[in-house]
């Protein structure tokens, strides 16, 4: 709890529990600095890659250093109204199990690995989850560099400017196992009075930014019926898409999170509007189904509105199912320890998502109060945190014990 409260107040909101640490920023790099120090603290072999992952190696007195480690981590970057918890908590209580069982004199038969993944965001650098998508060999190195962000900037020279573009080879060598603490950041268990989530899988994430192209004019001079109006075609994509995740039912979900207009300004028919959706789903055939349609509405409204409407994909993942025995793992070992269990897909993104394409992976959830995230209220109570992080720990040591 302590190395979460001292790494909340790097990038801290005024006022709030949050904090904001956009990937590679110099929020960013204050808190991968304070990190490394405690994992460098604890005896750990830090490794950073060419896109500035960084992973910590553990071992004890009697482990056998010649097998693949058991991992865990997540991020430590956020979205800029972060919370504390999202991704810092799975880090932070990596270097706890760590400290614990060193601090016991035990030894695992396999090291033990925390590690924390680049942008695992997005929000500046999409698609999110770069660092640990790079990380499993699912986009080449010279691709992550050379991502362009919301700000003009580019993710390679950023990392350079922060010191964090390592020498360690990507993608990294798979690890034995990876499981992954995590805040909800929904509803659910909290509802239903459940401290531990058994995450079974994670569903399906597409990210589109939509360009509109009008004709700015006169707000005043300019009869309605004479206007190409990027502003009222970017507000109606944005009511389509409620709608849609209305139509479509089940898990659907749909967020416009950005709009921006040029000119932006009162009096002003804008040129032009910049929107983005996010579309998920755990099911993968009604989200193909929903970027259908959505695309299919910016069609008709680019005729009806004499608009262009161009798009261009900023992130696409399909569901991810997690390795039973894991999950099956987490559930017992929760249970064994006392704990209410529910198994459940993520509604979020996570860098375990990507691991789970290179070894047997799965997530422990804790609860999240009143399912806020991406906020700057953001909480999980004390106790939650440590029940979630005594499950990671027992699950983490039963994996390090495994032969093979
Ligand atoms: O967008 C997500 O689901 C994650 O927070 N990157
Ligand atoms: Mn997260
Ligand atoms: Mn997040």
């Amino acid at each position: 709890m302590a190395r979460i409260d001292e790494l909340a107040q790097i990038g801290a909101i005024e006022n709030t529990d949050g904090c904001a640490r956009l990937a590679l920023t110099d929020e960013d790099k204050a808190g991968r600095d304070l990190v490394v120090t405690w994992m460098r603290d604890l005896g750990m072999e830090i490794t950073i890659d060419g896109i500035g992952n960084v992973t910590a190696v553990w071992a004890g007195p009697d482990t056998d250093t010649s097998l693949d480690p058991v991992m865990t981590g997540s991020h430590i970057d956020t979205v800029r109204t972060g919370g504390r918890y999202d991704g810092n908590l799975g880090v932070l209580a990596g270097l706890e199990v760590v400290e614990t069982i060193a601090e016991a004199g035990l030894s695992t038969r396999r090291p033990l690995a925390v590690g924390f993944f680049s942008d695992e965001e997005g929000s500046r650098f999409p698609p999110d989850m770069l660092g640990s998508l790079v990380y499993v060999g699912g986009m080449s190195l010279e691709e992550g560099l050379d991502t362009v962000g919301i700000d003009g900037a580019v993710l390679g020279e950023e990392l350079e400017r922060i010191g964090y573009r390592g020498g360690a080879p990507c993608p990294a060598a798979a690890p034995h196992a990876f499981v992954e603490l995590h805040i909800e950041q929904g509803p659910v268990l909290e509802a239903e009075g459940v401290t531990i989530g058994a995450v079974e899988s994670v569903q399906g994430i597409s990210w589109t930014e939509i360009t509109v192209k009008g004709q700015s004019n006169h707000a005043g001079t300019t009869p309605m019926n004479l206007r190409r109006d990027p502003g009222y075609v970017a507000a109606r994509i944005a009511t389509y898409v409620r709608e849609l995740a209305l139509e479509l039912g089940g898990r659907q979900v749909a967020t416009v999170g950005q709009i921006k207009l040029h000119p932006n300004l009162v009096n002003v028919v804008a040129a032009n509007a910049t929107l983005t959706v996010d579309l998920r789903n755990t099911d993968e055939m009604t989200l193909q189904q929903a970027e259908k349609q959505l695309a299919r509405f910016c069609d008709e409204l680019a005729e009806s509105e004499q608009v262009t409407i161009t798009s261009r994909s900023l992130a696409r993942f399909e569901p991810v199912v997690f390795d039973p025995r894991v999950v099956d793992r987490v559930a017992c070992t929760a249970e064994a320890l006392g704990h209410s269990v529910k198994r459940m897909p993520s509604g979020a993104g996570h860098d375990a998502q990507m691991l789970a394409r290179v070894c047997p992976t799965a997530m422990i959830f804790t609860p999240s109060w009143m399912g806020l995230s991406h906020n700057p209220f953001e909480f999980t109570e004390p106790g939650d945190i440590a029940a979630g992080t005594n499950v990671l720990l027992h699950v983490l040591r039963g994996l390090a014990d495994e032969e093979s």
